[in-house]
């Protein structure tokens, strides 16, 4: 279904609403008589319903959340202000961008004249406010990644509270050393755009991070089954795709290389998460984590038959995440389903139900299989890691 049709779609509800006359009270729902998710505001009268969803979010009902990095999941506060540094710039103003020490370029590809003319040259005739929406995106992206940072080294202590071995530690602690650099990565792109495409700053970082509260919860073994499918598997798998795919339909040079590096870490984390599901549901002597599992896995296959979004074929041959490197949302929310349908849904099946767990260098393509295409290409890079764990 192409995204005009799917934004027009009505429900059997919407229908009855208008033929009764009530086309015109607001709307308390969004489409499909569902709640927007995620802080989205239904908008719009009866027969018309849609979701104003806010960044990060997308999808009909703001259902699925752009994560960049691993989200922290539960026991955040948002009460602390900006955590970055105000510093002050070389004239002892001060610095309102809030991120000292929190911005950097890509190792290997300096921010040369060459590439800042290139830079320049494709903004020519774009639009101011397109120009402040592709900040205020790196800026979100850079909040999530910083917010990753948090979540890895929680899941570090998980880890050890659990007997994990140590290479499934040892990537852990160098994933959280990855978020580092990508939230820098990340923030430092947004101020790169700022520099030369604006000539006043209309830099913001917000003023409220998501930041971990004064106490970690450790939590049962089930209970990280149940966060590292949410956060990692479902996360990262879908954020390591989709950061590949910008990476190769971008036309900004310079992205291309920064978003294939972070794509190449985050297929690492990915690989983690599912290493971890892999090696807490193969505990001999305790059912609950492998029940987790199977109740999720349930639980998305119920969902998945609800997911409405934009079909594609894996090719992505229509797609171009143009000079900012960004998708558009439809196709966001269209691989993510895909992911979810495509690999979360049936790599999950298969470790839960046929047995590959010893045997990680050599498992084919029946046993994880996945999509075809440029989304396939970007999913071979999760199963390139998964393989090298140890
Ligand atoms: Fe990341
Ligand atoms: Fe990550």
């Amino acid at each position: 279904m192409c995204p005009e049709e799917e934004s027009n779609t009505q429900t059997l509800w919407d229908m009855t609403k208008g033929i009764l006359g009530l086309a015109s009270e607001k709307c308390t729902l969004g489409p499909h008589g569902k709640a927007c998710e995620n802080g989205g505001r239904a908008t719009g009268t009866l027969g018309q319903c849609k979701c104003k969803c806010p960044k990060m979010t997308a999808g009909n009902n703001c259902e699925i959340q752009i994560a960049i990095g691993r989200p922290f999941g539960k026991v955040i506060s948002t009460t602390r202000e900006c955590p970055l540094l105000h510093v002050q710039d070389t004239n002892n103003n001060n610095n309102n961008k809030c991120s000292g020490g929190w911005s950097r370029s890509p190792p290997g590809l300096s921010w040369n004249m060459t590439l800042a003319s290139i830079f320049k040259t494709l903004a020519i005739g774009v639009e101011e406010t397109m120009i402040q929406s592709a900040i205020d995106e790196y800026i979100m992206q850079g909040v999530a990644e910083h917010t990753s940072v948090a979540s890895f080294n929680r899941v570090s202590l998980q880890l050890m509270a659990f007997g994990a071995p140590a290479f499934l530690l040892h990537a852990t602690m160098s994933a959280a050393q990855d978020e580092i650099t990508h939230a820098q990565l990340m923030f430092g792109f947004a101020e790169k755009i700022s520099d030369l495409l604006i000539k006043k700053n209309l830099l913001q970082y917000p003023n409220n991070f998501p930041f971990p509260n004064n106490s970690v919860s450790i939590g049962t073994k089930a209970d990280v089954v149940r966060e590292t499918l949410v956060e990692g598997v479902l996360g990262e798998t879908s954020a390591a795709v989709r950061l590949c795919v910008r990476s190769r339909t971008t036309s900004n040079e310079y992205l291309r290389h920064l978003l294939a590096r972070v794509s190449h870490d985050e297929s690492r984390h990915a690989a983690l998460a599912w290493r971890t599901i892999s090696w807490a549901i193969n505990d001999e002597e305790k059912e609950t984590p492998r029940q987790a599992a199977e109740q999720w896995l349930n639980h998305m296959i119920e969902t998945r038959a609800a997911s409405t979004s934009l079909m594609m074929d894996g090719s992505m041959k229509d797609v171009d995440s143009g000079m900012f490197g960004l998708l558009p949302t439809e196709y966001v929310a269209g691989l993510s389903d895909m992911v979810m349908n495509e690999v979360v849904i049936p790599w999950l099946r298969q470790m839960l139900h046929f047995n590959f767990k010893n045997d990680w260098r050599n498992f084919t393509k029946e046993d994880l299989p996945f999509p075809s295409g440029l989304v396939g290409e970007c999913v071979k890079q999760i199963v390139t890691a998964m393989r090298v764990m140890e």
